[in-house]
Formats: structure tokens, C-alpha cells, sequence
């Protein structure tokens, strides 16, 4: 892990609005995720989750600070639309599909800007629709889609041109339970499989939980960045099963400082 390359990283990120009543959207984020990471963003509304979204995706500018993106300053990219289009990949809560264009036709937008000929464009389009689940409806219109369908296509859409991060903003906001738990899976076996970075903002916090990171922000600034307590859990049993967890319990040697350390891995450990 440690020398894995780092995705995304604030340096004393700042973002304010207005003249007359300054807002302090974003106030001193420092943060660093490395590739492959599934963190979830969550926090009180207005606390600058999506101004943190916006700031990381390129879409907005910081009034300070900076943003990296694998090592390269946002502010030195010459082209950003074309820097964004080849490394993000974004999904919102209001999926912004093209009410006119078919599924197949929406997720090869992106693909327009590739050098792709139209026949790669619709293979393309297609296997990422297979990739989340809707093989059977390429030739739907949005309208003609359930809710957590059509965010379906808008994450094979942020999939278009293989993104190694992707950003989304309530990407379950206006689904229901059933629907968030499928968009949910869904993002967690794309980070797993694809290991795209993965970062999500969510009021949910089931979802939350799915992350193997949460990053709290209050007022603009982050108050918690913790790895949530099903993650240890899950670790702890992987370790259990592992050769070394296995041979360390058959002879009773659980090391002292390990438990002091983790009181839980005694615990579990000991549990034939
Ligand atoms: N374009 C803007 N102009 C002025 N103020 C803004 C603008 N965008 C955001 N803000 C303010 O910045 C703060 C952070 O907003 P942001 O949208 O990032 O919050 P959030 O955490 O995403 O909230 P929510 O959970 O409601 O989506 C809020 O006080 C908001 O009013
Ligand atoms: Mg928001």
C-alpha cells in the first residue's frame, strides 16, 4: 500500500463564494487518496462535499490551495477539458442523460472525443451496458428506464473512457433502498475489479459504511478520516483465515503487543 501511487491529493484547498457574505466552502483540505482507494465523503449539507467533488474533478477553480491529480497540479494542465475527459469519470445525482439519445447512444458520448470509428463507438457502449446489468434494454430511451437504471447507464457512461478515478455526488440520492444497495454493489465491484479510484459523496450511511474510507467535512473543513469498523472486522477475519492467522491461533501465540494493539484481533483470533 505504501508505495502505491497517490491518485488525488489537496494541499491547504481552499474555496470561498460571494463578496458581500463570504462563504467558506472549502476551508484548508488537505487530503491524499491513493490509486485504487473507495472513500466515501459525507457530512451536513453545505459542508462542502460537492464543492470538494467540483474542485477535484476540475470543474471549478480553488480561491487557494491546490489539486493534484497523480502528481500533476491541476492549475499546470494546459487542456483541462480533454485532462477530464481522459482520467474522470463522474456520476451525479441527477443523472443528466440526454432525454433524446438511447442508452447505448448516451454512453458513447464520451467516446466522440476519442478517435474511435462508430462501430468501436457501439462495442464499446454495448459491453459497458452488459458491465452494469442492462443488456436488455441498449435501445431504451431514459424515459423509458427506471431510476436505477438510467443511473446505470450514467455510470457506464462515466466509465466511457476508463477513467482511473471516478467522482460521484449522490450517485443514490433519489433511489430507493433496493435501487441505492444495486448502484452501491455496483461501485464497490468496479473499484474492486477494475481498481478505479473511487470517491463518493453520500448521505446514506450504509452506503457510507461500504467504503473502506470516510472522510467527514463540517464547516470546509475535514473533522474525520477513518477506515470504518466493518473494514477492521473484515480485515481481521481475512487475517484469521490467512496461513499466518491460522498457525498463530493452532499454537496458541497470539503476540501480546498484537492484541494490545488491536484488542479485537486477540479476540478473534482465539475464536476457533
Ligand atoms: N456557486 C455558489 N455560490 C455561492 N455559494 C455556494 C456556491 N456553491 C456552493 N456554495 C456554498 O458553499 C457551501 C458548500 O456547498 P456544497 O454544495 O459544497 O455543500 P454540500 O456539502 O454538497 O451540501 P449538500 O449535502 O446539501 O449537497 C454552502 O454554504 C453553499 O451555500
Ligand atoms: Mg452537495
Amino acid at each position: 500500500m505504501a508505495e502505491q501511487e497517490i491518485a488525488v491529493e489537496t494541499r491547504k484547498l481552499m474555496r470561498t463564494f460571494g463578496s458581500v457574505e463570504t462563504v467558506h466552502a472549502l476551508d484548508g483540505v488537505d487530503i491524499t487518496i491513493r490509486a485504487g482507494e473507495y472513500v466515501a465523503v459525507v457530512g451536513p449539507s453545505g459542508s462542502g462535499k460537492s464543492t470538494l467533488l467540483n474542485m477535484l474533478g476540475a470543474l471549478d477553480s480553488p480561491s487557494s490551495g491546490d489539486v493534484l491529480i497523480s502528481g500533476k497540479s491541476l492549475g499546470a494542465v494546459r487542456n483541462l477539458d480533454r485532462f477530464r475527459s481522459k482520467t474522470i469519470g463522474f456520476v451525479f445525482q441527477m443523472h443528466n442523460l440526454i432525454p433524446t439519445l438511447t442508452a447505448l447512444e448516451n454512453v458513447a458520448v464520451p467516446l466522440y472525443e476519442s478517435s474511435m470509428r462508430k462501430s468501436e463507438r457501439r462495442l464499446r457502449a454495448e459491453e459497458l451496458l452488459v458491465l452494469v446489468g442492462l443488456k436488455h434494454r441498449l435501445t431504451a430511451l431514459p424515459s423509458q428506464l427506471s431510476g436505477g437504471e438510467r443511473q446505470r447507464v450514467a455510470i457506464a457512461r462515466a466509465l466511457a473512457n476508463e477513467p482511473t478515478i471516478v467522482l460521484a455526488d449522490e450517485p443514490t440520492g433519489n433511489l430507493d433502498s433496493k435501487n441505492t444497495a444495486a448502484i452501491m454493489a455496483l461501485l464497490d465491484e468496479l473499484n474492486r475489479t477494475q481498481g478505479t479510484t473511487l470517491i463518493v459523496v453520500t448521505h446514506n450511511t450504509h452506503s457510507a459504511n461500504m467504503a473502506r474510507r470516510i472522510i467527514t467535512l463540517r464547516d470546509g473543513k475535514v473533522v474525520s478520516d477513518i477506515v470504518p469498523k466493518d473494514v477492521y472486522e473484515r480485515d481481521l477475519i481475512e487475517f484469521r483465515q490467512s496461513g499466518l492467522g491460522q498457525a498463530l491461533v493452532e499454537e496458541n501465540q497470539v503476540p501480546e503487543e498484537l492484541t494490545e494493539i488491536a484488542p479485537a484481533l486477540g479476540e478473534l483470533l482465539r475464536k476457533v
